[in-house]
């Protein structure tokens, strides 16, 4: 199983990334991981979906392949960081034909607040199971 991981905190000492590290041994022999780092994706633009930029190409790619996609989301003011809505969208278009579309997918996050990341992964929750049906 490919799997690919797509996490939203992107400073050097994410805990989110630090999150990763500590599942990753708990996975399945057959597991292979892959992830690809969001924040070289330009913001969405429907100006240049006709023509998309390498490091698109490259991330919409590595979505295709993968069997599924572990999100891990850090949380900002009670929602996703826009890195990560950024991501969802490139892959979400075009209209009808997005990537999400029959991907299985998991939502993880950490937060070191109270609710760890109750909102963001409900607000990302949400947008999925808007795409993935
Ligand atoms: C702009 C911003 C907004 C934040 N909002 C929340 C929040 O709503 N809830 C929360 O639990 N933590 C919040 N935090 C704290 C983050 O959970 C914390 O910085 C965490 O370490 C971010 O994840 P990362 O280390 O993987 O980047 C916020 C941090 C930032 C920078």
């Amino acid at each position: 199983m490919r799997i690919l991981v797509i996490i939203g905190g992107l400073s050097k000492n994410s805990i989110n990334k630090k999150l990763f590290e500590l599942i990753k041994p708990l996975a399945p022999k057959d597991f292979e991981f892959d992830s690809y780092d969001i924040s070289l994706l330009p913001f969405y633009s429907q100006d240049i979906e006709t023509d998309l930029p390498n490091v698109v190409m490259e991330f919409k790619k590595k979505v295709s392949a993968s069997d599924g996609v572990i999100f891990i989301t850090p949380e900002y003011n009670r929602s996703m960081p826009g890195v990560l809505k950024n991501a969802v969208d490139w892959c979400s278009r075009p209209y009808g034909a997005g990537l999400w579309n029959k991907k299985p997918s998991a939502v993880l996050g950490a937060s070191p607040g109270p609710i760890g990341t109750f909102a963001a992964q409900t607000d990302l929750k949400k947008i999925l199971s808007f795409l993935v049906l």
